[in-house]
């Protein structure tokens, strides 16, 4: 089979009126998982469908049939950007194809000039590890890194922000939502605190794209980065980072590779001339193995639609929440729709042995902190939340 190089890899993301897959039990079957196991982990990694391991396997048939698929492999490259801009509503030329939110941050930040007065990194306090460690590692560069902390309910107000962010900061790193509780930031606000003072606002959106709607033309954000391994159904290895135009225009990241050259192609060792788009937080080989599943599952969650996603996980978290509710369970993630998204957190006296009650009847959860973490998606049903509830009760005793 010789592959024709130039085909339309373009997703089609132009959302169906009339798509033949639905939320809940019209998706669930693209999912083998659920003929045995309730899966709510999608905080972790989001399930495997049928398309996604279709697709991880073409790329071995491909390797296996044509060796090096160069011309295919850039293509897909392509596709991913494409993929990305669509689920955000942005122009693909903003939208780097990064390896991980920690390649395309450390590309970030190492285009920022941190040893002069304007020398800090606000970040959050429920910023993930990477995030929080590249900010540190900065120190190294001059910069001051701030820590913006939650009140005794979990809970950080705008205020805190507001305290936190002056004339000498650079960047403010918030992430949408929070990987350990749930919480949820209002990043719009956050990023008009950050603008007032002329700082950039990062917005780390892993927990939340492809569950929420997230329109980077409105949200007020600088930069927002995420991955295909949770809410995008792909595998490891395959991220994104969204810049405002007329910021990856003037950012000149040192942390480079030669997929971020104006031209691939050239291979000259003589220059840096970094890409006129966003491709200049590009690195170096892509993830080619990533490639194929990431895309695949960014096509389906494109076909169902995130507006449609969102609605049917508000439904499912309200149920869960009424339920725990009933149980007397302490629930660490607000209640308010726009304080939280799909990833809701119980408190438990021994989460890790609650995770294992919950698997010894093949319900998939995990945990972070105290907390039980339920992460709800669109394979789920309002079966999937009662069978949790029903385990919960159950196990009553491990609830905080
Ligand atoms: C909020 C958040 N950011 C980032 C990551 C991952 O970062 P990276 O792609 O650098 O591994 C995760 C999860 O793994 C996450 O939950």
């Amino acid at each position: 089979m010789t592959r024709d190089l130039t085909p339309d890899l373009t997703p089609d993301l132009t959302p169906d009126l009339t798509p033949d897959l639905t939320p809940g039990l019209s998706v669930r079957d693209e999912f083998p998982i659920f003929e045995h196991t309730t899966y709510a982990n999608s905080c972790s990694q989001g399930a495997l469908s049928n398309r996604v391991r279709a697709a991880a396997g073409e790329w071995l048939a491909g390797w296996d049939e044509n060796g090096a698929e160069w011309g295919f492999w850039v293509e897909r490259n392509e596709a991913a950007r494409t993929a990305f801009a669509g689920l955000v509503h942005a122009d693909p030329d903003d939208v780097a194809v990064t390896t991980s939110v920690s390649q395309g941050v450390s590309a970030l930040v190492s285009a920022l000039d941190l040893t002069g007065e304007r020398n800090r990194i606000v970040i959050s306090e429920y910023e993930f590890p990477t995030v929080g460690q590249i900010a540190h590692a900065q120190e190294l560069r001059g910069a001051e890194v701030v820590h913006v902390r939650p009140e005794p309910d979990g809970r950080i107000p705008l205020e805190r922000f507001a305290d936190a962010i002056d004339e000498r900061t650079a960047l403010v790193c918030c992430t949408a939502v929070s990987f350990r509780s749930g919480h949820r930031h209002d990043v719009s606000a956050i990023a008009e605190l950050a603008h007032a003072r002329g700082a950039l606002l990062l917005a780390d959106s892993y927990q939340a794209i492809g569950a929420l709607e997230l329109d980077l033309r409105t949200l007020g954000a600088d930069v927002v980065t995420g991955g295909t391994v949770k809410y995008l159904l792909g595998s490891a290895g395959l991220g994104f980072m969204w810049l405002r135009e007329s910021l990856r225009k003037e950012l000149l990241p040192t942390q480079t590779g030669w997929f971020a050259d104006e031209d691939i192609f050239a291979m000259s060792i003589a220059d840096y001339s970094p890409h006129a788009t966003a491709r200049r937080f590009d690195s170096g080989t892509p993830p080619v193995p990533s490639l194929y599943p990431g895309v695949a599952g960014m096509e389906l969650i494109a076909e169902v639609g995130v507006p449609a996603i969102e609605v049917h996980v508000r439904g499912l978290v309200t149920r869960l929440l009424a339920g725990l509710d009933e149980l007397g369970a302490t629930v660490a993630t607000p209640r308010a729709e726009v304080e939280h998204g799909p990833l809701i957190c119980v408190v438990s006296t021994d989460p890790n042995a609650l995770v294992d009650a919950l698997a010894a009847e093949r319900i998939v959860t995990s945990t972070r902190d105290s907390n039980l973490r339920i992460s709800l998606h669109l394979y789920n049903v309002d079966d999937d939340v009662d069978r949790i509830l029903a385990a919960l009760e159950a196990n009553r005793a491990l609830l905080a």
